[in-house]
């Protein structure tokens, strides 16, 4: 089941692969981070990169979430989900000149600037335009996250933002200038990470540099830490709350007495989401285990094949008997292609379907047409009701750019 829809009858009538998400469990998870960081302001801003259907943005902002957007595409989104330029800041490693003339025309609450380079062509822009540019400076705080190598980003071999001596002089050099308003410093030291330490740390970076700013006379609006809060995708994984992580960075932040900015993706989505997929074949293996083929793969979710990352995966309707031993892969014709290696499942048979959890974030987004295949669609589960809020794709609209 999926709240009260059960999930074969959504397999029935969307098909699969199925994205389906549970609404009662986003609202209730964005709910549970605001509350964990009432005692301190703040302003979630959610990370669309996440999970960027717009359904899914709008929940964000219906719970309350500002927007946290990585690319001109995701400023739209923002923007068709309802945010005001005011409550969206914009972060990417690599922004292009349109997309910086559209983040400054719209006067976005902050541009994340990445480099002395990008504050340049920030300052050009905004003065070609007649308007004041608000920035805040990523800093590198040089930290170890713990988590996978492919998503950790505040480590100094990353290319990530700037040393904190580097952001200090760019800042006290530039926060003269008549077209920008230098509001704020920004972290983000990776993603799923499940320990407070890089969490504070990265905080505290940022928060030192404040305080040596402000000794100067700078004064700045916000303290934006990030995302990067984990989730325990197995069950015995040890990771931290949601007060963990406000008692983690909290107190780090309130010396400043600057308002936090936060910036969650995976934490708020991902257990809000199952990728749903049936079973089309079925063989042993040498050593006798199964080869469980499924309907979805790396194109409907890439994270296993990209970062061996490990999702729950359970036969929705239970047959009787002994477990198989088996590795879930994938029709791509790839050998990464997995879904999970070295899994039980109770017996199964062609046709049955497969609940793969926690894929509300980084799943759909991540989609591609690799071997042609169409990508899948998405559902929103409401209580007893549901509805598609991503078509699946055809073949002929997977086709329409070839000429
Ligand atoms: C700048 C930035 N902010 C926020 C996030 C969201 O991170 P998470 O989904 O781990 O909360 C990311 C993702 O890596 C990011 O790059």
């Amino acid at each position: 089941m999926c709240e009260g829809v059960p999930l074969p009858a959504l397999a029935e009538v969307a098909g699969t692969p199925l994205h389906v998400y549970s609404r009662l469990e986003l609202r209730t998870r964005v709910s549970a981070l605001d509350t964990a960081f009432a005692a301190y302001p703040h302003d979630l801003h959610y990370a669309i990169k996440a999970n960027s259907t717009l359904a899914v943005v709008r929940e964000m902002r219906a719970g309350g979430a500002h927007a946290d957007v990585n690319s001109g595409g995701e400023i739209e989104v923002a923007l068709r989900a309802g945010f005001t330029p005011d409550q969206i800041v914009f972060t990417g490693v690599g922004k292009t000149h349109d997309e910086l003339v559209r983040a400054v025309t719209l006067g976005l609450k902050a541009i994340n600037a990445e480099s002395p380079g990008e504050m340049e062509r920030i300052d050009a822009i905004a003065r070609a335009h007649g308007t004041t540019a608000r920035v805040a400076v990523r800093v590198n705080p040089d930290v170890d996250a713990g988590s996978h190598p492919h998503i950790s980003t505040g480590h100094r071999a990353n290319k990530f933002g700037m040393t904190p001596t580097q952001a200090h002089a760019m800042v006290t050099s530039m926060a003269a200038r008549d077209h920008l308003k230098v509001v704020g410093l920004h972290v983000h030291v990776g993603s799923q990470i499940t320990d407070a330490e890089p969490l504070r740390r990265g905080a505290s970076a940022i928060a030192d540099l404040a305080i040596a700013l402000a000794a100067e006379g700078i004064r700045l609006e916000h303290l934006d830490v990030g995302g990067g809060l984990g989730i325990a995708y197995q069950a015995a994984q040890t990771v931290l709350s949601a007060d963990d992580y406000a008692a983690a960075v909290v107190p780090v932040v309130q010396a400043t007495g600057l308002r936090l900015v936060l910036e969650p993706g995976r934490w708020v989505t991902a257990p809000a989401g199952v990728l749903l997929t049936r079973i089309v074949d079925l063989k042993t293996q040498a050593d006798g285990r199964w080869f469980v083929i499924a309907d979805a793969g790396m194109t409907d979710l890439l994270r296993p094949a990209l970062y061996s990352a490990w999702h729950a995966i359970e036969a929705v309707e239970r047959r009787d008997g002994p477990p198989i031993a088996c590795d879930v892969e994938g029709p791509v014709c790839e050998t990464s292609d997995t879904l999970g290696k070295g899994r039980e499942l109770p017996p199964v048979l062609v046709g049955d379907l497969l609940a793969v959890r926690d894929t509300g974030a980084y799943g759909a987004v991540m989609a591609s047409n690799y071997n042609r295949r169409t990508v899948a669609a998405e559902v929103m589960v409401d209580g007893s009701d549901w509805r598609v809020v991503r078509k699946r794709q055809t073949v002929d609209d997977m086709l329409q750019w070839d000429m």
